[in-house]
């Protein structure tokens, strides 16, 4: 298959691009490089360095040969800046993404799979919102990516939206909003106090990035389309995640409650409608029963065995995500083996 990964410099990005070299896709990445790093990037991957904005540069870019399928990474990701950069927002992720899904129409994509957000486009839920919840994004960033995902869906594209939770992993960036786990990492590393902001009680759905990766290469390679939830289904509170933790890599230095900050929810958190399994294109081991109620509250969009679902863990594996240095995997991040528990240190991490 001829992949195109947009944003594909990226921290998710980088790793579909992994994946889909591993499988024997033949991969094309365009990425302008704002906040992703060309070293993310694996060399068998054809790269362009391209605004999507800019759609003769986006097509320049990509040439005209044919692709079979588009996963579509690039955005600007930073919430709070979404605010005051409200115009770079638009251009990126909605124009954007008008450029994506033509070029990809003209090109002979047949699915297209469009990255968007479950934390940002939920707005607050007092319980973990599957995707019959209407949106309600509370940030330019999430409404401009309510829109990107109206846009794919009319396009007559066979398209897959995936709305993900909090992403957790290796080449997480520490500068960028969102990556509280490496964030804590980082400080704990460096010996550095970590900073809480209020209470510490607002929850998160944290979901690792291989879980993520699988459910994008189901979704390329499945039948279906729509709308689908990627997270845990668990809400995990930032206090919760400190312990967790600690009980990891022993304790931090303390912590003063800071002031809540203006655009902090209490809980981002979201769940499937209903679980779909995952497709079986490669053995996995099944999901053991113990494992299952994290299984029954995520899915993924592709048909196959029944027994089995997308995002293995429970609800955090922070261990998952020690080295979380930019260039620390070149090969796909490793899944945790199923049977071991929650604080197992992951070969790959050691
Ligand atoms: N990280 C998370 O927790 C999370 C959660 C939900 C959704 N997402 C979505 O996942 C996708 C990837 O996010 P990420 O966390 O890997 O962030 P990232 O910043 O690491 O990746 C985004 C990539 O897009 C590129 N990019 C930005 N603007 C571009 C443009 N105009 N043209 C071309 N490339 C451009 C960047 O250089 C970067 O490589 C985004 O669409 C984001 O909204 C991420």
């Amino acid at each position: 298959m001829r992949v195109l990964v947009t944003g594909g410099a990226g921290f998710l990005g980088s790793h579909v691009v992994d994946a889909l070299i591993a499988r024997g896709d033949d991969v094309m990445v365009v990425d302008d490089l704002s906040t992703g790093d060309r070293a993310n990037v694996d060399r068998q991957a054809d790269f362009s360095v391209a605004d999507v904005a800019d759609l003769s540069a986006l097509q320049r870019g990509i040439g005209s040969r044919r692709i079979d399928g588009v996963v579509h990474c690039a955005a600007r990701t930073k919430v709070v800046e979404s605010m005051t950069k409200k115009d770079l927002y638009e251009r990126v992720i909605v124009g954007g993404t008008r450029n994506v899904v033509e070029t990809s129409r003209r090109l002979g994509a047949s699915i297209f799979v469009n990255i968007s957000t479950g934390g940002a486009i939920y707005g607050e839920t007092p319980t973990c919102a599957d995707e019959t919840v209407p949106v309600d994004p509370q940030s330019n960033y999430g409404r401009f990516k309510a829109k990107a995902e109206k846009l794919v869906e009319s396009s007559d594209l066979r398209a897959v939206t995936l709305r993900l939770a909090n992403i957790y992993g290796p080449r997480q960036r520490t500068d960028l909003e969102g990556g509280v786990i490496a964030i804590f990492i980082g400080c704990w590393k460096r010996g550095e106090p970590i900073t809480v902001f209020g209470d510490g009680s607002y929850q998160r759905d944290y979901v690792y990035v291989a879980d993520v990766v699988e459910s994008v290469l189901g979704a390329l390679s499945g039948t279906h389309a729509g709308v689908f939830n990627i997270g845990t289904g668990v809400a995990t509170s930032v206090n919760e995640l400190v312990s967790a933790l600690t009980s990891i890599l022993g304790p931090t230095l303390s912590c003063g409650p800071l002031a809540s900050r203006s655009s902090m929810r209490r809980k981002a958190c979201s769940m499937s409608h209903s679980v779909v399994p995952i497709a079986d294109a490669a053995p996995r081991p099944s999901v053991p029963p113990r494992e299952r109620r994290a299984c029954t509250t995520s899915s993924a969009p592709t048909a196959g065995a029944p027994d089995r679902c997308r995002s293995r863990r429970g609800p955090i594996d922070p261990s998952t995500a020690l080295s979380a240095s930019r260039h620390a995997a070149r090969r796909p991040v490793p899944s945790r083996p199923p049977d071991r528990p929650a604080s197992f240190l992951h070969p790959y991490v050691l």
